[in-house]
């Protein structure tokens, strides 16, 4: 599968361009993941002055000809929102969430999925398909419904949010689903792409993904009219982080910027394989059976593994680990001192700065990857409908805000 001039598709294990295996997934040679790298210059002066939809005004930094048409539903461009409540109560003085549950289907996987979906457009491909814990469903069965496009979702049995499952169908995807959890289903949707070549496979091992995703790397220097110190996220497949710190490293390569933020990363305490490997210097494992409250990222072989170690590590971050008792109560407080509805895996970054110890001058930016809208299973806090016997029982409500 080619690449538009300028630009090559390389694997990250043995360096090869011997292409792939599968159209954009893994390499043929060594199984490895595959990312995409720019040979030809960019511009930094024209770097933030583009024109196009959504993620498509970085279009010179996205691996498509000139004369591509994006599949775009405006993606990207989310708010940067201060939350200075928050921030107080865990010591710090700048922290910021990329409020990402803004995109066109309420979270972050729409950057990818809009690069990808072009990609697969311009392949011609017949039907798209993903595994999911329900964000990249909803999003992939849009961008697929905007494209003309059949998709194909392949979900866990249980555990993914009904407001996702709602929007897969309402954008017309057909929905499977598979006993066992997130990793059965990306293990069954590699099984069918290798036996059917019909079907483009669209999860974040796609490097397509990650070069839409990478561009919150740039929203956000553009926000702050700086690099942060920190960038905290929940990793789930990691293919987030992946993107992220690409981003910022191509800032840099390219003379835009010439500092570089710390990558944390934020795992649930039952689904923390990566976490796990980081604290006790021994190889990554897989982990059967993970475990947590917040079913987005709850993951035990997260596909891109290897790019999240390297974006910790080159970044000079860390992993971190929160309990689903700590999620929630940043969920809660997020909702109701911020007014910012986040879902549970979105919570888990502001939960670990309670312990992380961040230096107070630093600025912080976590990223909120999914709005709370999706599922309000969960929504804790006082969720009794009182009776409004008459306006006097209304009247003594006031200044009883938990
Ligand atoms: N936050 C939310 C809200 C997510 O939906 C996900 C992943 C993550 C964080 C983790 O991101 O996988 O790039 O490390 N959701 C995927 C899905 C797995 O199927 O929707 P990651």
């Amino acid at each position: 599968m080619s690449t538009p001039e300028g630009w090559e598709l390389v694997c990250i294990g043995c360096g090869s361009e011997a292409g792939t295996e599968l159209p954009d997934s893994t390499c043929r040679r060594c199984g490895d993941l595959l990312e995409v790298r720019v040979t030809k210059d960019i511009d930094r002066r024209t770097f933030f002055s583009g024109e196009g939809p959504g993620i498509w005004r970085f279009k010179q930094t996205l691996p498509f000809a000139p004369d591509v048409e994006p599949v775009s539903l405006e993606e990207g461009g989310t708010p940067l929102v201060r939350t200075n409540r928050f921030a107080t109560r865990v010591g710090l003085h700048k922290l910021y969430a990329k409020n990402d549950g803004q995109n066109p289907t309420g979270s972050f996987k729409d950057r990818g999925m809009s690069a990808a979906v072009t990609r697969a457009k311009t392949l011609g491909s017949k039907a798209l398909i993903c595994a999911s814990t329900g964000n990249t469903a909803a999003s992939l069965a849009a961008y697929a419904a905007k494209a003309g496009i059949d998709a194909v979702v392949v979900v866990p049995k249980a555990g993914v949010a009904s407001g996702k499952l709602g929007q897969a169908f309402a954008y017309g995807a057909r929905v499977f689903e598979v006993e066992g959890n997130f990793d059965q289903a990306l293990a069954t949707v590699f099984d069918l792409v290798r036996k059917d070549d019909r079907f483009y496979l669209m999860n974040s091992v796609n490097p397509f993904r990650i070069e839409g995703q990478k561009i919150t790397a740039y929203e956000i220097y553009e926000q702050l009219a700086s690099v942060p110190d920190y960038v905290v996220l929940p990793v789930g497949n990691a293919g987030n982080i992946s993107a992220i710190w690409k981003g910022f490293k191509e800032l840099r390569k390219w003379g835009v910027v010439d500092s570089m933020p710390k990558m944390i990363g934020v795992q649930a305490e039952g689904a923390a394989p990566l976490a796990a490997a980081l604290s006790s210097g021994k190889p990554f494992q897989p982990l059967k059976e993970p475990r947590t409250v917040a079913s987005a990222i709850r993951i035990g072989n997260p596909v891109s593994w290897k790019k999240a170690i390297s974006a910790i590590g080159e970044s000079g971050g860390r992993a971190a680990v929160v309990s689903d008792a700590e999620i929630m109560e940043a969920k809660r407080r997020l909702s109701q001192e911020e007014g910012l509805l986040v879902e549970a895996a979105s919570a888990a970054p502001f939960a670990a700065l309670i312990k992380l110890n961040l230096p107070r001058e630093a600025s912080v930016v976590c990223i909120a990857t999914g709005n709370g809208l999706k599922d309000l299973s969960d929504h804790g806090g006082n969720h009794v409908i009182e009776s409004a016997v008459d306006s006097d029982s209304i009247a003594s409500s006031i200044g009883s805000r938990p």
